[in-house]
């Protein structure tokens, strides 16, 4: 299986963090935010990996992660989104590089306490579709939210002003190489991007999709509120 990491978009919510540097370059404690996802598919054992980014500062990245020698990798893969089209548009530039194989996808400012070695494994055995991991939140409404009855997902609105759960769908998405088809056929929203939600709502129509729930804490680090929060998560400061 391979890994992209989708560290595009312009960080407009962290101003003026993000005036003249990328947001997945950003500090989170120790380390530049995007160390910990590619992490996240490394310790997963996935060694083939894409880093999708886009901006200013797309080459920082190079000199930065190089060929990925701090992560034990012997190369890693690179390419650029030009402007802010949304998540599946940057996941669209990985087909070329996916080459018909089965994909992990994880947004480059999300970070999680365990590792997700499991997921993967069950998403091999699973012969065709999609898999996400879904996690309960406070605050819903700052997410994709999941309807879930049973084993079963009905459905993903986009940030609802009425979440009809707590499930937040994280950004870690399995899928396979169907994926560059359903993203063809996206328009974009109302917020001018082509949504990844909308990938995996259509996957749910197909009745492909399966989830699972994360354990441990999970955050992403997009907001102020929750790049402090990530910063002190890492450095077992602060509770779930
Ligand atoms: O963090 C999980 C959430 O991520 C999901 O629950 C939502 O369903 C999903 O839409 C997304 O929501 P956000 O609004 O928080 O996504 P954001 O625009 O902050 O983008 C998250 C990452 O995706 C960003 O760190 C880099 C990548 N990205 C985003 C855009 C818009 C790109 O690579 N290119 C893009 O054009």
């Amino acid at each position: 299986m391979k890994g992209i990491v989708l560290a595009g978009g312009l960080g407009t919510r962290l101003f003026p963090l993000t005036k003249i540097t990328n947001k997945h370059l950003l500090p989170v404690y120790n380390k530049p935010m995007i160390y910990y996802p590619i992490q996240t598919l490394v310790e997963a054992g996935i060694k083939d990996i894409l880093i999708v980014t886009g901006g200013n500062n797309a080459g920082d990245f190079l000199r930065l992660l190089g060929n990925g020698k701090e992560f034990g990798l012997k190369h890693l893969n690179y390419t650029y989104q030009e402007g802010e089209g949304g998540i599946a548009e940057a996941l669209g530039l990985a087909e070329y590089f996916a080459a018909g194989e089965k994909i992990v996808v994880i947004l480059g400012d999300n970070l999680i306490q365990h590792g997700i070695s499991k997921s993967v494994a069950a998403f091999q055995r699973q012969d065709r579709g999609a898999r996400i991991l879904l996690k309960e939140v406070p605050e819903p409404q700052r997410f994709g939210v999941a309807e879930v009855k049973g084993d079963h997902i009905e459905g993903i609105a986009e940030k609802p002003k009425v979440p009809k759960s707590n499930l937040a769908v994280t950004g870690i998405y399995m899928y396979d190489d169907r994926v560059f088809e359903i993203i063809k056929t996206l328009k974009p929203s109302n917020r001018g991007e082509l949504e990844i939600t909308d990938v995996n709502n259509a996957y749910i129509a197909q009745g492909t999709m399966t989830f699972e729930i994360l354990e441990g804490w999970w955050t992403d680090a997009g907001t102020f509120e929750s790049l402090y929060r990530a910063t002190c998560l890492i450095a077992e400061t602060c509770s779930e």
